[in-house]
């Protein structure tokens, strides 16, 4: 199968025939309807959004109420639980600082997170405001539950782990991982950033109680993203982006706070990328198969990098997204890169963002990453493959 039945529905393959776009897990490629969408605010809309009572205000509020329940709804959440953030990184660190940590010092994290899930923690246990404790993985990059277990106890405030891995692609269990965080009177955030775009997530019984995700994994803009958590826990969460639009009232000597999601939303939002949101969830919700194909797809990128006799990161399970991470061992990941791109593939090169992640895979200079989306047919991935045969004759 050369095409798949999207393709055509992604004007960047017009402008670039032949490319093979394997780097949808650094960011995906916009459908004209999602393109459209974006357009659709400045060209028809162009307003405030809960400010101004002019016709174009109350029309854009309407709109954008209308995109945040499609968000909401596409990971099984209610419109009120959703808050607008820039992406997963902004997300992530909303709720570092937000979360109350006299009581209950203890964060649990992996090596194996993204920089934007380690790093605001990372921080706030280099100011002596939290224990933090880094779990270890295995030789694929997985982490046992009995590491779970043996880390998540009552000191624990929060777990942070992700549900779709950016380096191997493996699918943490969060469902047993909040059951663990709840027993023992925790938290659990999730970085949706890889998992969200590949998986139907029901937020209410997924097991979480934050998620995070970014609209640019999954066919939207970028500059757009969301954290997705539970109306008490709003409540009681700190605030500190404040400005227009999270007060009730203003006096000079007190100020009356929002109390709901849009209190998280300060200044003048990104209307024309969550115009674009909505429109790639209504898409994405359109696609009955994706998790199958995107299998099919996974087993053939593992048949094309391990034929080609490249070192290969993360196991071969179903609980894998659509990527693959490898190093051919005499050649440096950006060169690899850079000489499949000269054979019309993308992939990304380097530390993805992950660099605890990877030098743990025992890959000290970085890897090379192949990651597939709905525009790619398993006729993409033996090109890639055919192109490791060439270069396993230049590395061998
Ligand atoms: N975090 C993105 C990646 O994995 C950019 O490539």
């Amino acid at each position: 199968m050369t095409k798949t039945r999207y393709k055509d529905e992604f004007p960047l393959f017009k402008e670039n025939e032949g490319l093979v776009y394997l780097d949808s897990a650094c960011t995906t490629l916009k459908p004209s309807r999602v393109i459209e969408a974006e357009m659709s605010y400045y060209r028809e809309y162009g307003a405030c959004a809960s400010r101004s009572s002019h016709r174009l205000g109350r029309k854009t509020n309407g709109k954008l109420d209308e995109c945040r329940e499609t968000v909401a709804k596409f990971v099984g959440a209610e419109s009120d639980e959703l808050v607008w953030t820039k992406n997963t990184t902004e997300a992530l660190n909303i709720i570092a600082h937000s979360i109350d940590v006299s009581h209950r010092k203890k964060v649990v994290t992996t090596v194996m997170e993204h920089h934007a899930a380690l790093l605001p923690f990372m921080k706030l246990r280099d100011s002596g405001l939290i224990d933090l404790t880094i779990l270890e993985c295995d030789a694929n990059g997985e982490i046992a539950m009995q590491q779970w277990e043996k880390a998540i106890d009552s000191d624990t405030r929060l777990v942070v782990t992700n549900n779709g891995n950016n380096t191997t692609g493996h699918v943490n269990d969060i469902k047993k991982i909040g059951n663990l965080a709840h027993d023992n009177g925790a938290l659990l955030c999730v970085d949706g950033a890889q998992g969200v775009p590949h998986s139907k997530i029901r937020f209410k019984d997924s097991g979480a109680d934050f998620l995070c995700f970014s609209a640019h994994k999954m066919l939207g803009p970028t500059g757009i993203g969301a954290l997705v958590t539970k109306k008490e826990l709003l409540k009681k969460m700190e605030l500190f982006v404040i400005g227009g639009g999270t007060v009730k009232t203003v006096k000079l000597d007190k100020i009356e706070y929002d109390e709901g999601n849009t209190r998280f939303e300060a200044g003048i939002q990104n209307y024309a990328g969550i115009f674009g949101f909505a429109e790639a969830c209504k898409f994405l919700s359109e696609i009955s198969d994706l998790e199958a194909q995107e299998h099919k797809l996974r087993a053939v990128l593992i048949k094309a990098i391990d034929g080609a006799g490249a070192i290969r990161y993360g196991g071969d399970g179903k609980n894998y997204a659509p990527l693959c991470s490898f190093n051919f061992k005499n050649a440096k990941a950006h060169e690899v890169g850079l000489m499949l791109d000269k054979q019309d593939i993308a992939v990304r090169s380097g530390f993805f963002c992950a660099q605890p992640a990877i030098e743990a895979l025992g890959a000290k200079d970085g890897a090379v990453r192949a990651s597939c989306y709905i525009y790619n047919t398993e006729d993409d991935v033996k090109k890639f493959g055919e192109a490791l045969q060439r270069l396993k004759t230049i590395y061998e």
